[in-house]
């Protein structure tokens, strides 16, 4: 969006504004259907009628919108109409999985769609514009909002922001933005330190460039609306205050010229901070470094008079940031009609209920193509024609908790259970349930209950994990396992004797002890999926759906192995289980449990014929990659194929793989096809000591394969030659 040019209709208003009402139309308040951060002393419905407020957040549904836009367009001074946001991450009213679930279907399309329906019921509900996408890199599962990232891969959330920021965007009927998309956290959030939430991130300018910047910048290029800076400091300098990176780097390098929306009181917390000493000089420096609208803080309104006085802002740049809301406004249509999207016909069947049949076939799809099969000892699955299967645990028949954090307007009742899924899927076979255990704690561990339901099962269905409320904003864990408890149920089901099937339900790769693993016959990483999780995961174990998900997301072994990632980089002494004076642990393994990428299918693929369309390349040139990918096993499936690169002799040392491309091939049993990636040249090149591209002459490989595990990697080589 371009914001900032001139507009008959702004400018006039500008002019007719006293210095409160444009304070009022950068400051964002939250009413409270949903607490999304420390509720403020405000009643932000009884200040909209003197423009105290340009926008709100966490106000949904077409009643109370309505009532607010009212109050704001027929009985404030200037009629300025109000635009309200909410935190639309993972579907509104049909709940898609959660996004570390969601990225692991590697499919643009889907990840696009599930946005573009999210954003439709969205609309039909008031909301102008969703926090989302989050684009955070994140490699430490004990950050709570590893949840609501695309894993731990740049360009994997690039390519997820991109196509996020398509579908919340794309058209509606009368050609305007359905759901203004706002990407964040701008930057570098995931690298907190220890995954502790809110905490510094103290990280190299190579990191920012190569890890943590990149998937702004695709947001930026795919024309999001709107920009949310971090809450963190990023090597000493906040976020929300951050000139260099804000205003210099977003707004005039990248020409970045659509809404930056602070945090929810993120303004203030300047002072925490320890770089303001009062809320005239927090709000100076947000102002300053670019920020339009103050979410919460009451920065800007009660600030801004005193940081105008003291001459540390101009009426200029406060000028600026209402000009930008008010275009936003303007080009949302909501000067022309105020109550637009409400009054859509396509609006109306979104909110309808029950959820229409087309909503719900989406979120099942997208839950099938985000469960990971993790194992499957002997060809288990799928079940075949079981007469008993014995479900335990208390993610089973959990409506809410499978839903996940960030769950919008989302509805337990309007969720279907792994327990009723199961019923419905296995009509023929008799599924008992038991709880079992809690979700932490043992007080109402129940064996014996669980005993009773798995006795004579052909095979216990054990959902264990986290609740909703065990991952998301605020809540880190130092240690991300599945809570004592629920591995007592565990512990009582491998005894039984039955084969166990695990499925994971959490938000983040959940430790398992090594027994679990070992013992259970199949695993699956269901995650959050949302409301179809039910079904989904009953499809895939009766077979009628053959899973395709894979990790998005590197999964350790034990908490000491975070932060992990499949990108890092050679030391001087690689890891050698056989070298006592090799990088790794004493007490751990190395490796990760699974490695990002990884997923199994019921059929079977094989590549040959990894090849080149030459093999020394120029910086401009570029080269296609190819590999003949066969489905060999039993059935049809899809099949994803990773392009992965590796520079192993530069000026400084760069990562031992890094992903370039992927691509996804649906099967049939038997079939073979081509899979071909473009690669330019000039996307090869790392930065130099001076922070300028650069690429050297001599060889450069190329992996291509399943995953990031090398076990599952061809190699091809090129050679770089630059005349
Ligand atoms: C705080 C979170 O950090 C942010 O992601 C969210 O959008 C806001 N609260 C509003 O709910």
């Amino acid at each position: 969006m371009k914001l900032s040019g001139k507009s008959a209709r702004s400018d006039a208003l500008i002019g007719r504004m006293n210095l409160s009402e444009k304070l009022g139309q950068i400051s964002m308040l939250a009413d409270g259907l949903v607490e999304t951060g420390p509720p403020g002393p405000h009643n932000p419905f009884n200040m909209i009628v003197d423009g105290r407020v340009g926008s709100l957040l966490n106000v949904w549904g077409a009643h109370l919108v309505r009532e607010a836009q009212r109050k704001a367009v027929e009985e404030s001074r200037l009629g300025v109409p109000l635009f309200f946001g909410l935190d639309v991450v993972h579907g509104h009213k049909s709940i898609h999985p959660v996004p570390i679930g969601e990225a692991g279907s590697f499919d643009r399309q889907l990840w696009e769609a599930t946005a573009r329906d999210s954003a439709i019921e969205a609309m039909a509900d008031g909301v102008h514009m969703t926090f989302a996408p989050m684009i955070d890199v994140a490699r430490d599962p004990r950050w709570g909002r590893i949840v609501e990232t695309a894993g731990e891969d740049p360009l994997v959330n690039a390519e997820f922001g991109r196509a996020r920021v398509r579908g919340y965007q794309a058209p509606d009927a009368q050609g305007l933005m359905r759901l203004a998309a706002c990407a964040k956290h701008f930057c570098a959030y995931g690298a907190v330190l220890s995954g502790r939430d809110y905490a510094e991130a103290d990280i190299s300018w190579r990191a920012l460039e190569e890890i943590y910047l990149p998937p702004f910048r695709a947001c930026v290029d795919e024309g999001v609306a709107a920009i949310m800076p971090a809450f963190v400091d990023v090597a000493g300098v906040a976020m929300t205050a951050h000139k260099r990176l804000l205003r210099d780097m977003l707004r005039a390098r990248w020409r970045f010229d659509g809404l930056i929306v602070s945090d929810y009181n993120a303004i203030a917390e300047l002072i925490n901070h320890g770089v303001a000493a009062d809320l005239a000089e927090a709000a100076a420096l947000a102002l300053n470094a670019g920020v339009d609208i103050d979410m919460m803080s009451d920065a800007y309104f009660n600030g801004l008079p005193i940081a105008l006085a003291r001459g540390l802002v101009s009426m200029d740049d406060v000028d600026m940031a209402v000009r930008r809301v008010l275009n936003f406004k303007e080009q949302l249509g909501l000067f022309d009609d105020p109550y637009r999207n409400m009054a859509h016909k396509t609006a109306k069947s979104a909110t309808s209920k029950p959820l229409a049949p087309e909503r719900r076939a989406l979120s099942r799809q997208a839950a099938q193509s985000s469960i990971v099969l993790l194992k499957n000892a002997d060809g288990f699955l799928p079940l075949k024609a079981p007469r008993m299967l014995a479900v335990l645990g208390p993610l089973a028949d959990s409506p809410n908790d499978q839903l996940g954090p960030w769950a919008s307007a989302g509805a337990g009742e309007d969720a279907v259970t792994f327990v009723a899924g199961l019923r419905e899927t296995f009509a023929q076979t008799d599924v008992r349930y038991a709880k079992g255990a809690p979700f932490e704690g043992r007080d109402e561990v129940d064996l014996e209950a669980a005993r009773k339901t798995l006795a004579g099962a052909d095979a216990i269905i054990l959902c264990i994990g986290e609740s909703r409320l065990m991952s998301g904003e605020a809540v880190s864990r130092t240690r991300p396992e599945v809570p004592e408890g629920q591995l007592e149920l565990a512990r009582t089901a491998l005894e039984s004797g039955a084969p166990v099937i695990l499925a994971i339900n959490s938000g983040r790769p959940l430790i398992l002890p090594d027994w679990l693993v070992e013992g259970a016959q199949a695993i699956l990483a269901a995650w959050h999926a949302g409301t179809e999780a039910g079904p989904a995961l009953a499809q895939i174990l009766s077979g009628a759906c053959n899973p395709s998900a894979r990790l998005a997301i590197t999964w350790p072994r034990v908490t000491g192995q975070a932060p992990i990632f499949y990108g890092i980089r050679p030391t001087g002494r690689p890891h050698d289980p056989q070298n006592g004076w090799s990088t790794g642990f004493s007490d751990a393994p190395f490796d990760p449990r699974w490695s990002f990428g990884q997923g199994l299918s019921y059929t079977r693929f094989t590549r040959a014929n990894l090849r080149v369309d030459r093999d020394t390349l120029g910086l401009d040139d570029l080269v296609s990659v190819s590999v003949d990918v066969t489905n060999a096993g039993v059935c049809d499936g899809v099949e994803t194929v990773f392009l992965f690169s590796r520079d192993p002799v530069a000026q400084v040392t760069r990562p031992m793989l890094e992903l370039h491309d992927f691509t996804k091939v649906a099967l049939r049993q038997g079939e073979t096809r081509t899979v071909v990636f473009v690669v330019k040249a000039r996307d090869l090149c790392y930065l130099d000591e001076d922070r300028k591209p650069r690429l050297d002459d001599g060889a450069m490989q190329f992996h291509i394969g399943a995953s990031a595990r090398p076990a599952d990697l061809d190699r091809i080589d090129v050679t770089i030659a630059q005349g």
